[in-house]
């Protein structure tokens, strides 16, 4: 007992000394600077995109603000000006390859595409992993994602807990697409909310004090992150590498392949040796663990990122009778000349669905800012100051996308904003929902057709429920806690 007290002073003390080292860090390096005090008091007002928009506003000269954590840790960059943007996502590239997330080599799952630190490992996994989202293999995958859409169908019309949790049953569909199609897995990803891997992402993704906690000391204190081995997903990591293992042993023993997905790639790529990126030199074995990681990540961000743009997409079509029925004509009439079975390549046919999507995405980012990590100082267009090594970096991309210097009116829905005409006008890095660069969403082709393709399938079948939804504080990250009084309600079609 006498040593933890002992242990719990020093930590105070050495925490204490460290904030009066670093409270004034931008300050003392000419750059503006939100102090701590003011950026906690408006962190707790709502969630964080929406505090970084505050900040965006507040201060509209800025072209970049220093912000500090709690006991002034982890300084930050909130950037602005679009020219340090485009430096920092691509043309100096090589000084910001990472998003500088630590993890423990302990945490097998940690070991994926968003998380690694080392840019020669990431550029090879990456590389060799883009095949999973060629034409061809998603046009294969498709027709696991049509059974799924038929299941999801079925049980709205049985109301299978849409009413109750409607969020949580557009979670368990995502979890079930990109299980089935992805992964093969058709057994422990199905359609509802108690299929075994929709409760683990479901746990994985419901916030809670624990996880709030290791996400602050691995952002604010790297050191003790790893000196206390913190894990992110606890005891999910044996759970989900044993799941793929035996997706990937029963593969193996089928002489065909039988289909294109995620595990077909990695079976190929296993089957070819020893991994190696000619330009670096980099070599890597790609393991079954490694391949779990990966397929981890896609599965979580895949399914928390379609169920809320479905969900907003739901509710801003609840919103706007003019738009609902406009596109209603456009999904049936492509379904009538298509006989009434759409194909993968009916999808690029949905023009206005396309819009509405991207308007949902400006409007409600699933991921409202980026991060990256300063891996060699530099320094940023806009000022020429320097950036030291180890600086984080926050592109803050919910408040670009409600800037009304880029977006006029920037909380009305208007899809119209990505017509023909007016889509080419978009000023470059004010609108990213899926990042920019050469680490942007490896996903984004395939998100966006399962997108078109279930919602022109579900919107067939049903309509929405006229309400007006008119948030004020909601967190798209998070739907799945903050604002469940919004609620959209489908209606079978006469
Ligand atoms: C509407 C759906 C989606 C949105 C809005 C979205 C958005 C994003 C964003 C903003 C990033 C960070 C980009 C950056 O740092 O520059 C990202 C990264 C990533 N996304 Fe998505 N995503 C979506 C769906 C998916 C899907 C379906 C998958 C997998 C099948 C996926 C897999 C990934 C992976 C693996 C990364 C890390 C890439 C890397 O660091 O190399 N995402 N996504």
């Amino acid at each position: 007992m006498l040593s933890m007290i002992f242990v719990f002073f020093i930590a105070v003390l050495l925490m204490f000394k460290y904030y009066r080292r670093n409270k004034n860090y931008w300050k003392k390096r000419g750059v503006f600077q939100v102090d701590i005090a003011t950026f906690q008091s408006i962190k707790k007002n709502g969630f964080i995109g929406e505090t970084y928009k505050d900040i965006y506003e507040k201060y509209p000269e800025e072209p970049y603000f220093g912000i500090l954590g709690i006991f002034g840790s982890s300084p930050t960059l909130l950037l602005r000006d679009l020219r340090d943007i485009h430096a920092v996502l691509e043309t100096n590239f090589d000084c910001f390859n990472c998003h500088g997330i630590v993890t423990n080599p302990s945490e097998v799952l940690a070991d994926n595409l968003l998380f690694i630190k080392d840019y020669r490992r990431w550029k090879l996994i990456r590389q060799k992993l883009l095949p999973t989202f060629t034409n061809a293999q998603m046009r294969d995958m498709f027709q696991y994602v049509e059974k799924r859409v038929h299941d999801f169908i079925d049980n709205v019309h049985e109301n299978k807990g849409i009413k109750e949790n409607p969020f949580k049953a557009l979670n368990a569909f995502s979890g079930s697409v990109v299980g089935a199609s992805l992964f093969g897995l058709d057994d422990v990803s199905h359609n509802s909310d108690d299929s075994p891997i929709n409760s683990m992402i479901w746990d994985i993704l419901s916030p809670s004090y624990r996880k709030e906690l290791v996400m602050y000391v691995s952002y604010g204190y790297p050191k003790l992150f790893r000196l206390f081995n913190l894990n992110y997903f606890h005891r999910y990591n044996e759970y989900f590498v044993n799941i793929i293992k035996s997706v990937l042993k029963r593969r193996r023993r089928q002489e065909t392949i039988i289909r294109q997905d995620f595990i077909s790639t990695a079976l190929e790529i296993q089957k070819s040796g020893i991994m190696k990126d000619s330009s670096t030199g980099y070599e890597l074995k790609l393991t079954d663990e490694i391949l779990a990681a990966q397929a981890f990540i896609f599965l979580l961000g895949g399914v928390n990122n379609l169920s809320v743009v479905t969900h907003f997409t739901f509710l801003e079509l609840a919103s706007n009778k003019n738009i609902l029925e406009k596109l209603h004509e456009e999904i049936d009439s492509v379904f009538r000349k298509c006989n009434e079975k759409i194909t993968f390549d009916d999808i690029e046919k949905f023009v206005y669905l396309d819009m509405i999507l991207c308007e949902v995405l400006r409007k409600y980012p699933p991921i409202p800012s980026i991060g990256r990590n300063c891996t060699a100082d530099t320094t940023l267009p806009s000022t020429q100051k320097r950036v030291s090594k180890d600086t984080k970096i926050i592109i803050p991309i919910y408040a670009l996308q409600r800037d009304k210097t880029y977006f006029p009116e920037p909380d009305k829905f208007d899809p119209e904003r990505f017509n023909n005409e007016n889509k080419p006008k978009i000023v470059k890095y004010s609108y990213m929902p899926f990042g920019q660069g050469n680490r942007k969403c490896i996903g984004m082709k395939f998100a966006r057709l399962l997108l078109k393709f279930s919602l022109a399938w579900i919107l067939r079948s049903f309509t929405l429920k006229e309400q007006k939804y008119d948030p004020k504080n909601f967190d798209p990250s998070l739907v799945v806690l903050k604002d469940v009084s919004a609620r959209f309600e489908l209606i079978p079609r006469k």
